[in-house]
């Protein structure tokens, strides 16, 4: 079976190619390089021994969209690619909206011309916006704070559309929760281009002393330490999910939805202490006020994905706090 991956170089795209490779899927990558980088195919190679076939290419652009499906015998879609950080999609809504909602309507659009009808869409826990109740369920009432996390909603309204109009096509829509951690190789993970906007890569740059300190967002919240609760978990784990996802679209058709999530919440400051301790290093941080937007806890219900996917996250925190550290040792030793 042959699976078109969209965005595969990026983070969570690479390690899924790697997880497609080891149960023999034939992969096809289309990425624009717009946040990866072209070492990530060599890499790929090395982990997995084996080749995949790689497009540059914008999959907003429906003519290079067509090149491939020409050329590959294309089964099935992942599609990753999109741009993902809320604070630039707040100062620049254009550009996400143009990118995460054209390169889903392309990709459909090319997918029905050529009879492919088989797709796994990257959503993301943000469509919950401010849960009344946790865990979240994938039953939960939508809305959104942000322009990144409309285009995830709107995204997921255009599946839907698409599935009520032809009865044949199949849509997985997964909901991930917090991802982070490497490959245990520490060949591939998730490098920023710029200061992080997420938690994690910004701890890794605070203990390699690229950065000074962590803010952490308030310690007023009503949790466990007053810090902020998430659901992390190791993208190894929500890539082997993609595995479950590509098998249930091909048995199913209409829109199934799962969250990928471990169901376990934990603060900044559990993370942060367990990073420590895994790797014996300091993380010095500040508390700081709150950032408007952030909700004390979000954690995810992932029982549906066990029932129905057999899918569940295996790896902890410590892997976590180990391979993400990992990764930016071995990024650093090159
Ligand atoms: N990382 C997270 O925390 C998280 C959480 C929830 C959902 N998601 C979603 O998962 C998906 C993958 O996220 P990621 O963390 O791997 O991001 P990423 O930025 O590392 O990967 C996205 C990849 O898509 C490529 N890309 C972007 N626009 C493209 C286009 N028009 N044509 C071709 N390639 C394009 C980028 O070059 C990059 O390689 C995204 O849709 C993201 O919104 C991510």
């Amino acid at each position: 079976m042959k699976i078109l991956v969209t965005g595969g170089l990026g983070f969570i795209g690479s390690h899924t190619v790697c997880e497609l490779l080891k149960e023999n899927y034939e992969v096809v990558v289309a990425d624009n390089l717009s946040n990866s980088s072209i070492d990530v195919i060599d890499k790929i190679k090395t982990i997995t021994g084996k080749e995949i076939v790689f497009y540059n290419c914008d999959v907003c652009i429906e003519e290079s969209l067509e090149e491939i499906f020409k050329k590959e015998q294309i089964d099935a879609v992942i599609h990753f690619a999109a741009y993902k950080a809320v604070g630039e999609s707040v100062s620049n809504p254009i550009m996400y909206y143009e990118n995460n909602l054209i390169s889903t309507i392309k990709v459909c659009k090319v997918m029905k011309k050529y009879n492919v009808k088989r797709f796994v869409f990257s959503s993301s826990a943000t469509v919950y916006g401010s849960p009344k109740t946790l865990p979240i369920k994938e039953d939960f009432p939508l809305s959104t704070t942000n322009p990144y996390g409309t285009t995830k909603l709107m995204n997921e309204k255009i599946l839907e559309d698409i599935c009520l109009s032809d009865s044949d096509f199949s849509v997985v829509i997964l909901r991930y929760f917090n991802p982070i951690g490497a490959h245990e190789s520490g060949l591939i993970g998730e490098n920023p281009k710029g200061i992080p906007n997420n938690l994690m890569p910004y701890i890794v740059r605070v203990a390699n002393k690229e950065l000074k300190e962590l803010s952490v967002f308030g310690n007023d919240y009503n949790t466990h330490d007053g810090t902020g609760v998430r659901d992390y978990i190791h993208v190894v784990d929500l890539a082997k999910g993609h595995i479950k996802a590509i098998e249930k679209a091909t048995n199913s058709t209409g829109v199934n939805i799962y969250n990928l999530g471990t169901g376990t919440g934990y603060s900044v400051l559990d993370l942060v202490e367990t990073f420590k301790k895994v790797n014996n290093i300091d993380v010095p941080y500040k508390i700081v006020d709150r950032r408007p937007g952030d909700i004390a806890e979000c954690y995810a219900d992932p029982t549906k994905a066990y029932e129905e996917l057999g899918w569940k996250a295996e790896l902890g925190i410590e892997d976590m706090c180990k391979d993400s550290y990992n990764f930016i040792l071995k990024q650093n030793k090159k």
